[in-house]
């Protein structure tokens, strides 16, 4: 067993080297925590993590959220597949989001692993959203403080005709469950949250499940959800990470957002996720 190093990555996360996730003591356990509160998500290489060991790592960090709308792995319930077969068109998690917001305690964050890649694209940006805090002009700071927005998964995952997975063939067999998504009640969270692993202030609003602000209409809404969202897009604070067989990645959904790349088309790209259970924030 040995301690992990640390290396800072351009914009956000870290790449932690030196440590198998198979055989983690306390420590280094202990130094991976403290890496993931401060950077938000994290990347291994050349891992060679079973489906059991995916799972024991997992649970190091909390309960996993057993997924109710992904397809699961055939043997691991605990396992959420994200795959891409070369035949579809669509992808899962096309687009700038944080996974779970629209639950009233959203998850912790997933590890991701790669089971099998396309030879060439696949990639997955990551954009910080304490960064994303820091670096909000003057205006915007004071327009967000003190206020709520409402997060629904409804538009996504619900069974209506023009939901984002009814129009996508990842609605057909690899995403489901729509009539459960259709009974998911809004959900208010800060717009500006304090983490609570780092105590760090981080961004908590993202375009898939943000909806509108509390007490405010969606059209309403409409002008500094934009503006937000537009300082998130343009921002320093990305990373685009290049999978290779055996990486893992590690995010923190209350501090990054991240963006699966769409751009193999004709080419397999499997993914086994696991999703840790969080807290409310505030
Ligand atoms: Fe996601």
């Amino acid at each position: 067993m040995s301690l992990p190093t640390v290396t800072s990555l351009s914009g956000v996360g870290a790449e932690i080297s030196g440590v198998d996730l198979r055989d983690l003591s306390d420590e280094a356990f202990g130094e991976i925590t403290q890496a993931f509160s401060e950077h938000g998500v994290l990347f291994f290489r050349n891992q060679t993590l079973s489906e059991q060991d995916h799972i024991e790592f997992a649970q190091r960090w909390g309960d996993i959220n057993i997924n109710r709308f992904f397809a699961a792995h055939p043997d691991y319930a605990e396992i959420a597949l994200v795959a891409k077969e070369p035949d579809q068109t669509d992808n899962i998690g096309g687009g700038w989001h944080t996974d779970h917001s629209y639950d009233l305690e959203p998850a912790l964050g997933s590890v991701l692993v790669a089971r099998e890649l396309p030879e060439t694209g696949g990639d997955t940006m990551f954009a910080s959203m304490y960064a994303a805090y820091d670096t909000l002009p003057d205006d915007l700071r004071e327009q967000v403080q003190g206020l709520r927005a409402v997060h629904s998964g409804r538009h996504i995952f619900g069974a209506a005709d023009d939901t984002y997975y009814s129009k996508s063939d990842a609605g057909r067999g690899r995403i489901g469950n729509a009539t459960v998504a259709d009974q998911l009640l809004d959900v208010t969270h800060p717009v500006v949250i304090t983490h609570p692993m780092s105590g760090k202030k981080a961004l908590y609003v993202n375009p898939a499940f943000t909806t509108h602000f509390e007490g405010q209409t969606r059209e309403d809404s409409q002008p500094l959800l934009s503006r937000l969202f537009a300082h998130c897009f343009s921002g320093d604070f990305h990373y685009r990470f290049k999978w290779s067989p055996g990486s893992v990645a590690m995010w923190d959904n209350r501090s990054t957002w991240h963006w699966a790349l769409n751009d193999y088309q004709g080419q397999r790209r499997i993914m086994h996720r696991i999703t840790i259970e969080g807290c409310a924030l505030n």
